[in-house]
């Protein structure tokens, strides 16, 4: 019987997929094979996308920030769907037709693009993806959703995961390096909102880095009702899919 967590599909490639990582990341990127190939940094997306976007239907994708794919591969709910990953780092470019030539991202398409400034032409997405990517601090986060809102159909779906801004003292008291770009949770929750989405589902993210990091997330939780990090599905008003 299959023991794989909720949503996470594909896991006997993991091996492979370091494998692969590991032979062709040119120097200073080495250290992203062990990163990528942790599938449980991807379970609050699987969960939630096995909980509401899992079906029958074909669902034009877009997953911006696709780094070397582990997202199209582990995801349960991203098989066979019609996925444009797009990427500015020109080292995982390579990963698509490495990983294409392991029968792998039949139906991904990609192109290396920065999100800030790539266009989108064709018909609207049905579902858009930023998993942990919107730490980085030349992305603002309601600056993107503007920009992607109107590439996304009715009814659509965006997920997006972030930082808290509400839990900074606390790294900062621990001492712990703080680069990331955060965001207050209820700002994000109202913009979100006034927006035109619907946010239909908002979880605390604990699943990130070692055991020790990830106890130390769930403590955080049980004390304190606080998470350093949340994610969430939102729903663009205009039509159920
Ligand atoms: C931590 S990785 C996450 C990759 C993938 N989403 C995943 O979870 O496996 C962040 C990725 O975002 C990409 N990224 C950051 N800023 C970007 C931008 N402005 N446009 C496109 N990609 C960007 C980086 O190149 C990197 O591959």
């Amino acid at each position: 019987m299959s023991s794989d967590p909720v949503g996470l599909t594909n896991l006997d490639f993991l091996p492979r997929y370091r494998e692969i990582l590991e032979a062709n990341l040119p120097e200073g990127f080495t250290e992203f094979a062990q990163f990528f190939s942790g599938p449980q940094r991807l379970a609050t997306l699987a969960a939630m996308l096995a909980a509401h976007a899992q079906g029958p239907r074909r669902r034009r994708v877009l997953n911006v920030g696709s780094g070397p794919f582990a997202t199209e591969i582990f995801v349960a709910a991203l098989q066979d769907q019609d996925i444009l990953a797009l990427d500015y780092t020109p080292e995982f470019a390579p990963f698509h037709s490495l990983l294409a030539q392991e029968g792998r991202l039949a139906t991904t398409s990609f192109r290396q693009a920065d999100i800030l400034t790539a266009d989108f032409d064709g018909p609207p997405f049905d579902l858009v993806i930023l998993h942990d990517i919107l730490y980085e601090p030349a992305l603002d986060l309601e600056a993107v959703v503007t920009k992607l809102a109107p590439v996304i159909a009715p009814g659509g779906l965006l997920y997006i995961d972030f930082v808290n801004a509400r839990t900074r003292w606390l790294w900062r008291a621990l001492g712990k390096s703080d680069r990331f770009r955060r965001y207050d949770p209820r700002r994000v929750r109202r913009f979100m909102q006034e927006g035109g989405f619907d946010i239909i589902d908002w979880r605390p993210t604990h699943h990130a880095g070692s055991r020790a990091v990830q106890t130390f997330h769930r403590t955080l939780w049980a004390l304190f009702r606080a998470s350093n990090n949340y994610a969430f599905l939102a729903r663009a008003k205009g039509g159920e899919r």
